[in-house]
């Protein structure tokens, strides 16, 4: 087995973290890419095996931008990226922005994600099978309704609502790599999404949750299933043979293929949402990708 390398963000926690786990524990070399570094750390050593650290606060262009020179200086292939991280606290009422004053959910949960993927773009390319994997959540089920607002994403002239915010950066990802598949025909590289459905969420993360909320996390989580099983959907999408001919996908727990939002599929969405992407980011799309002429 040729051992690959494998970027997962936010890995020191949850989800990320146990699929850290399992694919270490399958030989492969993991890169936790977490904001705070001693929690990183800490994960790196409970999970041993090859398990590196790099400091990636999504919410700072700046550490996305310093991240992305580290990964270009140490490696020249990157096999897959998970792009898990996500600002969920849904104790907050009022938008946040991040240091380059981008409405926070919206940047750390899409714009962010499009940033990190497209700088590592050229090292996914140079892997055999890159894989991009986007997270989106299943909870969009019950807005099917819910568009990404072109005019105002990050909530400046309409009343923010937290879970508005975080349900339209999650259906932005899921659009997002709907593009990235469209795009990287042709190459090596495949991108799909995995719809996360109720996983048991460690509640001491969000000190600031009203008491209610806390009483439906409690509720939720008689119905969730645990970081590891999701985890392993998250690991079969990295590593399965089965799933390198798969591109554009959106999968759930266990591992299998569900239909895609009609809204997420549709062309001009696709364009659109894309182009508003590259746009706040000041930047055009790296993937001007020449498929190499065959021997
Ligand atoms: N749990 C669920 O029921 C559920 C449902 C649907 C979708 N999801 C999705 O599943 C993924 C994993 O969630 P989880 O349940 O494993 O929750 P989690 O344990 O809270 O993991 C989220 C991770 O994101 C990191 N993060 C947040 N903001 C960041 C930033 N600015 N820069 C870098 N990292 C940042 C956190 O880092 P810190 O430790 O530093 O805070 C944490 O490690 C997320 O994309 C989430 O939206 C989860």
């Amino acid at each position: 087995m040729k051992q690959k390398t494998i970027i997962i963000t936010g890995a020191n926690s949850g989800i990320g973290k146990e699929a850290a786990r399992q694919i270490s524990a399958q030989g492969h070399r993991v890169i936790l890419a977490c904001r705070n570094p001693e929690r990183a750390h800490e994960t790196a050593r409970e999970i041993g095996g090859e398990t590196l650290t790099g400091q990636l606060d999504l919410a700072s262009r700046s550490s996305i931008h310093r991240f992305t020179d580290w990964i270009h200086q140490e490696f020249d292939t990157v096999d897959v990226l998970i792009n898990n991280a996500a600002d969920f606290d849904l104790s907050r009422t009022e938008p946040e922005r991040t240091v380059d004053g981008f409405e926070r959910i919206w940047f750390t949960n899409h714009l962010a994600p499009a940033l990190l993927t497209d700088r590592l773009l050229d090292r996914l390319i140079s892997s055999p099978q890159g894989r991009i994997i986007n997270i989106s959540s299943k909870g969009l089920m019950v807005h099917p309704f819910l568009t990404v607002d072109l005019k105002d994403p990050m909530f400046k002239n309409r009343p923010f609502s937290v879970s508005k915010a975080y349900y339209q950066s999650k259906l932005a990802q899921t659009i997002h790599t709907q593009w990235l598949a469209g795009q990287l025909t042709g190459t090596m590289v495949t991108a799909n999404c995995i719809r996360v459905t109720n996983v048991r969420v460690d509640l001491s993360r969000f000190p600031d949750l009203p008491q209610w909320m806390i009483n439906l996390y409690r509720l939720k989580s008689l119905f969730s299933i645990t970081p590891e099983q999701m985890a392993e959907t998250y690991t079969k999408a990295a590593l399965n043979t089965e799933a390198c001919n798969i591109s554009g996908a959106l999968l759930e727990h266990p591992f299998k293929e569900n239909a895609l939002p009609v809204y997420a599929k549709d062309p001009l969405v696709i364009e659109q949402v894309m182009h508003l992407t590259y746009r706040q980011l000041g930047i055009t799309p790296s993937i001007s990708y020449e498929v190499p002429a065959s021997d």
